[in-house]
């Protein structure tokens, strides 16, 4: 038989869920998997915190509907291509607003905003079902939901509880934590796009800006690049991409990591061509205590691309990416001799219903 404390330790709900259960399940044992019980058992009909129980079961069980119909459509696909890591649900019913996302057995479950005052108990609910509906252990099951971290940071840890994972993606590996922060560290819509940049790095000097856990740069040195530099604000992902170079092979002078403010770099104007390929998936905002400078990807784009294109060899090519769905890119305020809007092309099959990015390639 579980505790509370037992449930709490196994099962990686952050954001104030734990302590939820453990307020409002003064006598709870937990028996059955993955928490089931908490709201079966535990959780009564007349509990002044649930409003509607059967309510939240018929979601729950349209939701795991909803993502067996999925499964099945992305099943060949996943079977050929062996994705392992991919999005099972992509805020699919407008009232189950959540991103349910699959690494290799484990459930991450994420919501984008909060969709009334019980999220913590309704999604926690919701996700007992799907998981006990796909075989998943208590332990394997992540639920997380967004919070503005203090000063407006994007990328507060959630909890401190350090699972990491190592995955595996296009033949290449790569870390993902699954319990501390909201992204795992791999953005799963660019797989296609890594794809990409892979195919033509050969014999390329490589740059990748707001490098992140470095993703891109591990497929670039898979693709062959001479060099690849890595530049991010922040240690922590500089060291995962360290990480996920050194998993992959990629180890020696050739492989940069550079803690920098990109914006910072771009306005010193460097007219040195020292690039032939580059990738700048950018944040839509940014504000850190660690730079001066603030930047709205929409306002900003233009002069970043101008910038960054001077550092590009003549004939280079830069892949832009932002995550703004209404973005808009205006073509003669670049200087490329070739923009191609490819974001159709970048989009892969577990991303289809809704488009999680805008890419462009510019050629210089
Ligand atoms: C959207 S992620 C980039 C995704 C990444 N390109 C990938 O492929 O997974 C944003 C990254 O930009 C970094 N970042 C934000 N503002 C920055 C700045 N001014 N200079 C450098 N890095 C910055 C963050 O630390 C974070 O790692």
């Amino acid at each position: 038989m579980l505790s509370v404390d037992d449930f709490s330790r196994q099962c990686v709900v952050v954001q104030g869920l734990v302590q939820v259960i453990k307020d409002n399940l003064k006598n709870g044992d937990l028996t059955s998997p993955i928490g089931k019980d908490i709201v079966d058992e535990n959780y009564r009909q007349d509990s002044p915190m649930i409003p509607s129980r059967d309510k939240w079961a018929g979601q729950a069980e349209m939701l795991a509907n909803r993502v067996n119909k999925n499964e099945r459509k992305l099943r060949k696909w996943r079977k050929t291509q062996q994705v392992g890591c991919y999005r099972m649900y992509y805020l699919d019913i407008p009232e189950l607003p959540m991103l349910i996302d699959w690494y290799e057995g484990r459930l991450h479950i994420s919501t984008r905003h909060r969709p009334h005052d019980h999220l913590e108990q309704w999604i926690g609910f919701l996700a007992a079902h799907l998981a006990e509906q796909l075989g998943v252990a208590r332990s394997d099951l992540f639920i997380k939901h967004r919070k503005l971290g203090r000063g407006g940071s994007q990328y507060p840890a959630l909890s401190s509880e350090g699972r990491i994972l190592e995955v595996g993606e296009g033949g290449h590996k790569f870390l993902v934590n699954l319990s501390d922060y909201l992204d795992t560290g791999l953005f799963l819509d660019h797989r296609t796009t890594r794809q990409m940049v892979q195919r033509e790095a050969a014999g390329k000097r490589f740059l990748n800006i707001f490098a992140y856990t470095g993703s891109f740069t591990v497929y670039a040195a898979a693709g062959g690049a001479s060099s690849t530099t890595s530049i991010d604000l922040s240690n922590t992902y500089l060291n995962v991409a360290k990480e996920n170079m050194k998993l992959n092979g990629f180890t020696g002078s050739q492989h940069r990591f550079l803690k920098q403010d990109v914006l910072g770099m771009l306005r010193k104007k460097n007219v040195t061509p020292r690039f032939d390929l580059a990738v700048m998936d950018a944040p839509t905002v940014s504000r850190s205590k660690a730079m001066n400078d603030s930047l709205v990807i929409q306002d900003d784009y233009v002069w970043m691309l101008n910038a960054l294109l001077q550092s590009i060899s003549p004939e280079g090519v830069v892949y832009f990416s932002c995550n703004l769905s209404d973005f808009k890119f205006d073509k003669q305020a670049v200087r490329a001799s070739e923009i191609a809007d490819i974001t159709e092309q970048t989009i892969p099959p577990d991303f289809k219903t809704k488009c999680p990015h805008k890419c462009f390639r510019l050629v210089k």
